[in-house]
């Protein structure tokens, strides 16, 4: 074949065959070297539809021409990309198409794909048959370089990935880079991670290469070259050539470590380099983060590692990178790419080092990781023993900095300036002789710089100390123009072009074409800078460089030829760095050149001056002087300079000077420490101004200093000594920081710990000044990072610390340093300074924490290493709780200041609203609920300042908001805790009350503030009747449209004060009910939204129990309340469909489907009505038409809006399609559960062709479950079949540890199976609703009775036990309650007169579901009962008997309970619901239910308790028994010893107490009561006829039969876990009840 390949040796064979457009080749060769009868592809469907055909096609023809007897067979085999294929269902899948092939062991397996395809297709082979010869023709480049190489295959399980596989070698690797030509960049750049990292471990050269080459390497995928372009050798572009050999050359590397070690023994793990953590990472991040990426980011933090270690410095680091940044790779887990995975989250450090337990390097519990020790080499030549604090140091986010005395005689650099970093290069690169240049800055500018002088053959480069120290071979000036197409690519280093534009005019023409130019290019941002004045002068000079794109900016083409010298004028007042190009070359012109700068502009000088006099002075070290002209009439300077001809002369060492804001760090360490340390590199020469802090401010604080030119040392004064008082820092009195600002970081933190005066006649007057430190001239350190003087304050008094703020400045008030609070956690707003002036405190107060540790890396990223390797202090990492998320996500804005409130359900609620809204009334509510105080803010105004309206009249409104908003923040911080709070309805009238209520409702103070909302209309019909407050001077409408959006800004939750206009006339009216559904809502909100009593689906979360939501389908959804006791039959919650909701106004219009939007407050009432009618949670769901729903699919942000809505409204559960952004999903999630709501995830497939057994349904699960608190995934069943997929789907992902609950369902009638099968939150209809939400859908009826045929839900057995019962309504009930949800049980009578065998024998019998008991047995079977309820226990009698399973081994136990309490309770918290915590309540009668009674008045809160019975021992007997209670007798009815009772309840028959019951029994000044008559016959007993008689109005009665059947309800919904339906059974009842009565 006429193919040209570079053939790479592994194992000691020829086998990797690398080129471009091999197809043909490929089919040639395996047919002539490896025959076969069959030929079997096995490849991916996007693999597929670019390149089966070829192949088939190349095999076909290949077969043709063959002259064998006998043709094979060439058949594929297509399945599903991505990971989740390399499965053990995948292999089996793929061995049952072998099978039923008919293949046999001649049969030849060609692994035609990415790694998935290569691992998988390889394990096949390896086992098929036991073992079959195979071919890997890798298509992605991760492929090529790596996972085809070295003959591992795996598959994955759940429980890790490649745990399950073989080592086995192919017999060809067949790369074919023309396949990269269709690989998606990121796909590209993800198989650049494992070829940067190849070249990393071994090939300082490779590295070099890969640094340049990303430009031309993507080039070359992306612009490709024709087929059959570059098949042969001949023929191959420059690109094609580059991006071969990088393949090869990694290849290379790779098959010759597998050659030496193919068993991965030692040093073939070097090839898992970035792979310990990044595997790591990647376990959590997959499959949203591919593996390069994950390993790219494991490379970076490896290299931290060992330059934690001390194993390779900084520049390492730095290079690498850089270079996989220019890759496009990420670097970081806060990359952006990254950041927005939801899974991030995950990423803990104990999770991570967990992970890395299983890595099969490590030896025994020893993690083993490679170390790089410099580019191109590895610390060993196998992975390195490292310890668990090292790599979490590493890992975490947040450092903790140990106290301790550092280092004796601490010698450092810091790091070097970045101008004198750059000018060194060049003038060492021109220099002749070697250089070593120490302390370089390792920048992007000094990269590029370095790149392109070697390109230029100027000079070469070598690292010497692990990177320390850069040694410098210079060329002495002679430069060479590059090999034609080679272009220097600067990227956006500004620094590096200007300079080496005037380089590049140095260089001597390529001897091979004289007319070669130099090309400089750089990035996008780059091309636009300008450049101009400098080309100007140059081309002036006599070199013309030509500008090849835009004129004024790179890509330049400069030509080869050299300066002429002379006279060189140059426009200077944009950039000094053209001055200093020239300068930097001129010493190489043919003649000596003056340059005279000028202004553009008349008045526009030459700007920084400074650093040209930096470039002349570093000339002069290197050599050559530069003589500045003066007028020689006035002397004065001009701007003119003259240069000699020359070469510089390279010392031996240049020092770079060190960055003098960093210098600071060490200095101040040593001072507060006590202790010695020199930072070389920094001293009385330097120009930059902060080299004057050691003397200025540390000399002034007592520390002894001496400065040579270049270094500077200080020994700090002995720490204080608490025992003798002496020692310490003394106070810096007031300082002028202006020439030296940035560190006026490290003298606020010195300062905190001055206990010692200033020094004489430095001081600051006054008294308690003594130890204060007043910092002036720094007024521009406000608009640094981050307010720097603001940060220095907040974080400084997390120590204790006093500072107080100036205009200018800052007084820091000294204390000694043991009395600094310990453990602070320091905030450091991302801004390097902050994070490392804490740092110095921290070495002497324990614990103190600083929590961004990366932020550093700006300009000294290996502080924390140095910190502890050179200055001796120990730095540990430590992980952040992340629930204080909201503190590192805040600014600079002041956050001491915020009111903060503990972060639980006890956090005060706040309510807030217009006027009129309802606030107090709801606010009392609420506390009562919650058990909580309730405080009106306008009434504690008013003790303090007197009537409102009185106030605002005397002082005007600014001062009332003024005093009002004071008021505000004293009550967030005295009441933030257990209150409920209800503020005036103008507080959010002023920005500062407004900035206190967010902040409050912020999830770290935990606080909730509620908006609680009101129809405008019902606002000014209140309004009209009510004077006691000032009237607005406004329209009420007017008000309300300027405050709205600040109650939203405030408020996170929102409550619909709902006055039922929707509802209809009855509901208006019925004042009653109103004030009854309007406590049961604001129970349910508040209770749910302050987390004291969360409302969601209990049986959601239980195991072994069945869910079910119906889904209400219609425009309007209160036409259906009033039907609502049926539609909730059986169910746990319900689904409001909001894209089916459509509002009055639109209902007649028009609609095309998926256009129309129900506007927020339609949908926010219809929400409160159906909140009104039912306290069920509540399913929100948005549907979009490609989901399945009628809401437009382009709408995202509103339907984000709506469900925001409902989060804020308190709903359950807000359903949320992962096709949305996920970004947006996780704020609202965060949103949710910060009101207990919950976010179900979901996604639909109505397509029909999802199978739940292929890859993208656990793609979709994954991405679903890391979203959620639960996951629903909907497909459409074809055939029956498709149900048992989804069975097995759902058992499958069940089974792993911490899975979500699941809602997987099937469309469609074949798919009814799955409805029935689903276990939770099964959507349900309902044979009222107008329409099924789903196509299939069936009742909650429908699937008990489906459940029940199909063996899932067997019937069960109840009985009544006790004699005579003849008459007892509750078979009635029960059977009803039975029938009416489809359950299939049966309750019966059991009449007998003692608790005997056939009881027992009951009580024993497989189906038995459960009994009620009644006189006479109560007290007798208790013995046969394995447990009592609490309840049952006090009461001291049973009524109800529950079977359950309890334990490990589930066994059955049978449990006493007592609903009669329940019945009672729950009668009068229905029909009096305002009534709580009664003062005093009454019982009459003295048995067993009486004893229930007193139970149940207990739990409502009753204070005082009287008993009342004809006999008063056995009242007193009653009293006896509860010891707890404040129960008393009462002899006389009417005469109480105390609150005559709201709450009275009579436990004797009807005939008993007729004659003597007073009617004083009913206090009139009792205005609201309840009587309940436990005598279940007549209806109406003399007693509740008596209480209608005499207190109609403000009675309430209730009569036996309703306890019996509030208590039966209980009961069932015990046996059956479901509530019972109640309004059926009660008619039921009833009817029975009155047909006997
Ligand atoms: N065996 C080993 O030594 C080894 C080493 C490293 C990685 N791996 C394994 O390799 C797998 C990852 O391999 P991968 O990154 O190649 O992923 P992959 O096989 O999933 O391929 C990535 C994507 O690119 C598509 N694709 C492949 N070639 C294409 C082409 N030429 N044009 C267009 N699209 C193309 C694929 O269909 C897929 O969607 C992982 O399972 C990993 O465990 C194995
Ligand atoms: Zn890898």
């Amino acid at each position: 074949m006429d193919a040209d390949v570079t053939r790479v040796s592994i194992l000691g064979r020829d086998s990797i065959h690398c080129g471009f457009h091999l197809i043909p080749y490929i089919a040639h060769t395996v047919l002539t070297n490896l025959p076969s009868s069959t030929y079997v592809l096995i490849t991916d469907t996007n693999v597929a539809s670019f390149h089966l055909q070829a192949f088939e096609k190349a095999f076909i023809d290949a077969f043709d021409t063959a002259k064998t007897p006998e043709k094979p067979r060439f058949i594929s085999k297509v399945i599903a990309p991505g990971e989740t294929s390399k499965s053990r269902e995948g292999k089996a899948d793929i061995e049952d198409f072998l099978l039923l092939n008919g293949c046999v062991r001649d049969t030849v397996v060609l692994a035609l794909g990415g790694g998935v395809i290569g691992d998988l297709s390889g394990f096949v082979a390896a086992t098929f048959m036991r073992g079959v010869r195979f071919c890997q023709i890798p298509t992605t480049l991760l492929a090529m370089v790596d996972s085809a190489v070295g003959g591992k295959t795996a598959i994955d399980t759940p429980h890790g990935k490649n745990l399950i596989g073989a080592f086995w070698q192919p017999e060809y690797i067949f790369i074919d880079a023309a396949f990269l030509e269709t690989l998606p960049q990121r796909e590209f750049s993800n198989g650049m991670a494992e070829v940067v990292k190849t070249a990393a471990i071994w090939s300082h050269d490779e590295f070099t290469i890969l640094e340049s080459s990303a430009e031309q390497l993507f080039a070359a995928i992306q612009s490709p070259a024709p087929c059959p372009v570059g098949r042969t050798a001949a023929d191959r572009t420059a690109a094609q050539t580059l991006l071969l050999r990088t393949i090869s050359a990694s290849i290379n590397v790779k098959a010759h470590i597998v050659t030496i070690d193919e068993r991965e023994t030692g040093l073939r793990n070097l090839v898992n380099f970035g792979h310990s953590i990044g595997h790591a990472i990647e376990a959590v991040l997959t499959p949203a983060v591919l593996h390069g990426e994950c390993v790219s980011v494991g490379m970076i933090l490896e290299a931290e590692l060992a330059r934690s270690r001390g194993v390779c410095g900084q520049v390492v680091i730095g290079r690498l990178a850089r270079c996989l940044k220019a890759y496009n790779l990420p670097i970081s887990v806060t990359d952006p790419r990254i950041a927005r995975v939801p899974a991030v989250q995950g990423l803990g450090v104990s999770r991570l080092l967990d992970i890395m337990r299983i890595d099969k390097k490590n030896s025994g519990s020893q993690k083993k990781i490679v170390l790089l020790k410099e580019i191109g080499k590895t610390y060993e030549l196998k992975a390195s023993v490292v310890p668990d604090d090292a790599i979490a140091k590493v890992l975490s986010d947040a450092v903790r900095v140990v106290p301790g005395t550092p280092a004796k005689n601490v010698r450092m650099a810091t790091p070097g300036s970045k101008s004198i970093s750059n000018r060194a290069l060049v003038l060492a690169a021109l220099g002749s002789g070697t250089c070593r240049l120490k302390n370089l800055l390792h920048s992007d500018d000094t990269a590029v710089m370095m790149n392109a002088l070697q390109e230029l053959k100027g000079a070469s480069f070598e690292w010497e100390d692990a990177g320390e120290t850069l040694v410098v071979h210079g060329g002495g000036g002679s430069l060479g123009v590059p090999a034609a197409g080679k272009e220097l690519y600067l990227g956006n280093a500004g620094t590096a072009a200007r300079f080496l534009t005037t380089v590049c005019a140095l260089a001597a023409a390529n001897p091979a074409d004289a007319s070669l130019p130099t090309n400089i290019t750089g990035n996008a941002r780059m091309k636009q800078r300008p450049i101009g004045p400098l080309v100007d002068s140059l081309r002036a000079n006599g070199c013309a460089v030509e500008y090849r794109e835009s004129t004024g900016s790179l890509p330049l083409a400069i030509p080869a030829g050299g300066l002429a010298g002379g006279k060189i004028r140059l426009a200077a007042s944009v950039s000094s760095q053209y001055v200093s190009s020239i300068l930097l070359c001129a010493p190489y012109a043919k003649a000596p050149i003056v340059l005279e700068l000028v202004g553009e502009e008349e008045g526009k000088g030459v700007i920084s001056q400074p650093y040209i006099d930096m470039t002349i002075a570093m000339m002069e070290t290197f050599g050559v002087s530069v003589r500045r002209l003066s007028d020689e009439k006035t002397g004065r300077l001009l701007d003119v300079y003259e240069i000699s001809r020359g070469t510089y002369k390279n010392p031996g060492t240049y020092v770079i000077e060190s960055d003098a804001s960093s210098a600071t760090y060490p200095l101040a360490v040593a001072a507060i420490t006590g202790t010695r340390c020199t930072v070389t590199g920094i001293g009385s020469a330097s120009l930059q101004g902060d080299a004057r802090f050691a003397v200025e401010v540390l000399g002034r604080m007592g520390c002894t200093v001496e400065q040579t030119a270049e270094e500077t040392t200080v020994q700090g004064p002995p720490p204080y000594d608490a025992a003798t008082g002496e020692g310490g820092l003394r106070a810096l009195g007031e300082i002028d920081m202006e020439t030296m600002t940035d560190a006026f970081l490290t003298a606020s933190v010195l300062a905190a710990v001055a206990c010692r005066p200033a020094k004489e006649g430095l001081g600051i007057e006054g008294a308690g000044k003594e130890y204060t430190s007043r910092i002036l001239g720094i007024a521009n350190q406000r608009v640094k990072e981050c307010n720097r003087i603001r940060a220095m304050m907040d974080q400084l008094a997390k120590f204790g610390i006093k500072t107080t703020e100036l205009d200018d400045g800052l007084e820091v008030h000294g204390q000694a340093a043991p009395t600094l609070k310990e453990g602070a956690s320091i905030h450091c707003y991302d801004d390097h300074r902050v994070a490392m002036a804490f740092s110095v405190l921290a070495t002497t107060v324990k614990g103190t924490v600083l929590e961004e540790k990366r932020c550093v890396e700006k300009t000294w990223p290996n502080w924390w290493d140095d910190l502890q390797n050179k200055i001796g202090i120990h730095v540990e990492g430590i992980e952040l709780d992340k629930s204080h998320d909201g503190a590192a996500a805040s600014t600079s804005k002041d956050v001491s200041t915020a009111p903060t409130a503990p972060a639980d359900s006890d956090a005060t609620v706040i309510l807030i609203g217009m006027r009129g809204s309802g606030k107090s009334h709801i606010g009392e509510l609420a506390a009562r609920t919650l058990g909580r105080s309730f405080l009106d803010a306008d009434a504690h105004f008013e003790t303090l300042h007197g009537p409102v309206r009185a106030y605002v009249a005397e002082h005007g409104w600014p001062a009332f908001r003024a005093a009002e908003t004071k008021i505000l923040g004293d009550l967030l911080q005295t009441h933030a805790k257990g209150h409920v709070l209800s503020l005036g309805g103008g507080i959010v009238e002023t920005p500062e009350a407004r900035e206190l209520l967010v902040a409050f409702g912020g999830a770290k103070a935990g606080g909730k503030v509620v908006h609680v909302v009101r129809e405008v209309d019902e606002v000014v019909r209140y309004l009209g009747e009510e004077t006691a407050r000032p009237a607005y001077g406004e329209p009420v409408t007017d008000v309300w449209k300027r405050r709205e959006p600040w109650f939203a800004q405030c408020a996170g939750f929102e409550f619909v004060n709902y006055t039922g206009v929707l509802g209809g006339a009855a509901a208006v009216q019925d004042e009653a009910r109103r004030e009854k559904e309007l406590a049961g809502e604001v129970a349910r909100f508040f209770g749910h939204v302050a987390g004291t009593s969360v409302n969601l689906a209990q049986n959601v979360a239980k195991k072994d129990t069945r869910s079910y939501f119906l889904s209400l389908t219609y425009p309007d959804i209160t036409p259906a309340l009033a039907h609502m006791e049926h539609l909730v039959e059986g169910v746990d919650a319900l689904e409001l469909r909001v894209d089916l909701l459509r509002a009055p106004k639109d209902l007649d219009k028009p609609v095309a489907p998926g256009t129309y939007i129900p506007p927020a407050a339609y949908v926010a009432e219809q929400l409160a009505a159906l909140r009104r009618a039912t306290s069920l949670p509540i399913v929100f769901t948005v549907r979009t038409v490609s989901q399945g729903g009628a809401f437009p699919d382009g709408a995202e942000k509103e339907a984000f809006e709506l469900l925001e809505l409902a989060v804020k409204n308190g709903v359950e559960y807000v359903d949320v399609e992962i096709t949305f952004d996920q970004q947006r999903i996780k704020e609202l999630a965060t949103r949710a559960h910060r009101g207990h709501s919950q976010i179900v995830a979901s996604f639909h497939d109505w397509s029909g062709s999802m199978k739940w057994s292929e890859a993208l349904v656990k793609d979709k699960y994954k991405v679903a479950s890391e979203l959620s608190d639960i996951v629903k995934i909907v497909g459409k069943a074809n055939e029956l079949k498709d149900n048992f997929a989804l069975f097995e789907f759902v058992s499958r992902v069940e089974a792993q540890p911490g899975a979500k609950p699941i809602i997987a369902i099937n469309m469609g009638a074949e798919g009814q199976l799955s409805r029935v099968l689903n276990r939770t939150l099964t959507p349900v209809t309902h044979p009222l609703l107008p329409s099924k939400a789903a196509p299939g859908q069936l009742s909650f009826a429908q699937i008990q009775q489906a459940l029940h045929l199909a063996g899932q839900l067997p019937a069960r057995r109840f009985f009544l036990f006790g004699t005579p019962i003849s008459q007892s309504p509750s078979p009635t009930l029960h059977n009803t309650g039975f029938a009416t949800l489809g359950l299939p049980h049966q309750y019966d009578l059991l009449e007998t007169s003692d608790v005997g065998e056939q009881i027992r024998a009951t009580l024993a019998s497989p189906d038995f579901g459960g009994a009620s008991v009644t006189i006479p047995h109560k007290l007798d079977v208790m013995p046969l009962l394995d447990r009592l309820t609490p309840a049952a226990e006090a009461i001291g009698a049973v009524n109800t008997i529950i079977p359950t399973s309890e334990g490990a081994s589930g066994a059955r136990i049978l449990v006493g309970d007592n609903t009669d309490w329940l019945g009672m309770r729950a009668c009068i918290l229905e029909k009096q619901p305002s009534l709580a915590a009664p003062a005093a309540a009454l019982v009459i009668g003295a048995g067993g239910t009486a004893r229930a009674a007193i139970y149940a008045l207990q739990s409502l809160g009753a204070k005082r308790i009287y008993v009342h019975n004809r006999t008063a021992a056995k009242a007193q007997a009653l009293v006896d028994a509860f010891p707890n209670a404040r129960v008393e007798v009462v002899e006389r009815l009417g005469a109480w010893p105390g609150d005559a009772p709201s709450v009275i309840i009579s436990t004797v028959p009807a005939s008993a107490g007729a004659a003597g019951l007073p009617e004083t029994l009913f206090d009139k000044a009792v205005a609201r009561g309840i009587v309940v008559d436990m005598a279940y016959k007549p209806a109406e007993t003399p007693l509740l006829a008596l209480a209608r008689s005499v207190a109609s109005q403000s009675w309430a009665t209730v009569s036996g039969v309703e306890v019996l059947l509030a208590q039966g309800y209980e009961q069932f919904e015990r046996w059956t876990g479901r509530k019972a339906p109640k309004g059926v059974v009660q008619r039921a009842v009833l009817e029975m009840y009155n047909a006997s009565n």
